[in-house]
């Protein structure tokens, strides 16, 4: 074996080896903080929403971009967390009957299927909730400028200009032609936003240079969009069964994507050059190892859920 594909190689088994550890981490931490006691069977219908499924990349951007600017640890973790709740929320939402109306969510029936419409609006809401109280510990043990800060970038991405707005487009868009620069802006909101912010709080659990900050936006700004476009690629390339949710629904809702825009090997080629521009800005960025934020840009290029 040479020498270079033996040290790629090692390089993938480290990667598998801390994600996996990271996303058991995350995961005991949020079957922790989203509690079963809500009342009425909220609590059960919020966890059924967040635990047991999922690749929490977000997560894993946060902790990663933490461990590369020596953030603090404890802090991360409850970004991580705050993220996933906010990213958790968003997919209920988004699979309610007002909007995709999907059936399967994570290999198993989706919130307002199990648990009734209503019961899925609430657990929305109380995941939001629950993702800034995370952000303001009630023992003060993060600080309240690392709090406010931390508060500030998710609610920017959640919101108006952010996620929810990107949602706002995505619907309004059904059966539209959309061009490269709108779909692109869409993308950017819906789903670029949470993951900017991912890379944005794990740099804000620790200090960093003005310019270092603007190359870690622009790699989370790459990989959410580049994240974006590969969900509509798989969208009409893998099955339900291996997605865990429902295959083939863009184009039986119409919806303008990066694969009915430029058709597939186009979309894949814009997904693989968005990636590049990601690779590049960490090369810049003037942080020691980056080595982990890199595999999570490819690990996003060539996932297959
Ligand atoms: C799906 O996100 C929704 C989009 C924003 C495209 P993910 O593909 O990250 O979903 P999970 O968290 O792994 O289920
Ligand atoms: C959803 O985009 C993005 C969100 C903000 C939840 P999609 O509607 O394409 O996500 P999937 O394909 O249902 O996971
Ligand atoms: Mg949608
Ligand atoms: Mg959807
Ligand atoms: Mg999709």
């Amino acid at each position: 074996m040479g020498r270079q594909l033996s040290a790629v190689l090692s390089c993938d088994t480290d990667f598998v080896a801390w994600r996996q550890s990271q996303q058991e981490a995350v995961e005991r931490a949020l079957d922790r903080w989203v509690c079963a006691g809500a009342p009425a069977g909220l609590g059960d219908a919020m966890r059924y929403a967040v635990l047991d499924g999922g690749k929490r990349l977000r997560p894993l951007l946060v902790l990663a971009t933490c461990e590369a600017v020596g953030g603090q640890a404890a802090a991360a973790m409850r970004a991580a967390c705050a993220v996933e709740l906010i990213h958790a929320y968003s997919l209920v939402h988004d699979d309610m009957p007002c909007m995709d109306n999907d059936v399967l969510r994570r290999g198993k029936p989706t919130v307002h299927v199990q648990f009734g419409e209503a019961q899925a609006l609430l657990a929305g809401d109380a995941l939001q909730a629950l993702a800034f109280e995370l952000l303001v510990p009630g023992d003060g043990s993060m600080g309240d400028a690392m709090s406010a800060r931390l508060c500030r970038l998710l609610a920017l991405a959640a919101g108006a200009d952010g996620m929810a707005g990107g949602q706002a487009v995505d619907l309004a868009s059904v059966g539209v032609f959309l061009d490269l620069p709108s779909l692109e802006a869409m993308h950017r909101r819906k789903t670029g936003a949470l993951l900017q912010a991912s890379v944005a709080m794990g740099a804000a659990s620790g200090q960093v240079a003005s310019d270092t900050q603007a190359a870690l936006a622009q790699y989370g700004a790459c990989v959410g969009l580049a994240f974006q476009v590969v969900d509509d690629i798989l969208d009409v390339t893998a099955d339900s069964a291996t997605l865990g949710k429902t295959a083939g629904k863009d184009a039986a809702a119409d919806k303008p994507t990066f694969v009915s825009l430029m058709g597939l090997a186009q979309a894949q080629g814009y997904a693989d050059r968005v990636l590049d521009q990601a690779h590049d800005a960490l090369r810049r960025c003037g942080l020691n190892d980056t080595r982990t934020l890199h595999a999570l840009a490819d690990w996003v290029g060539r996932r297959v859920t």
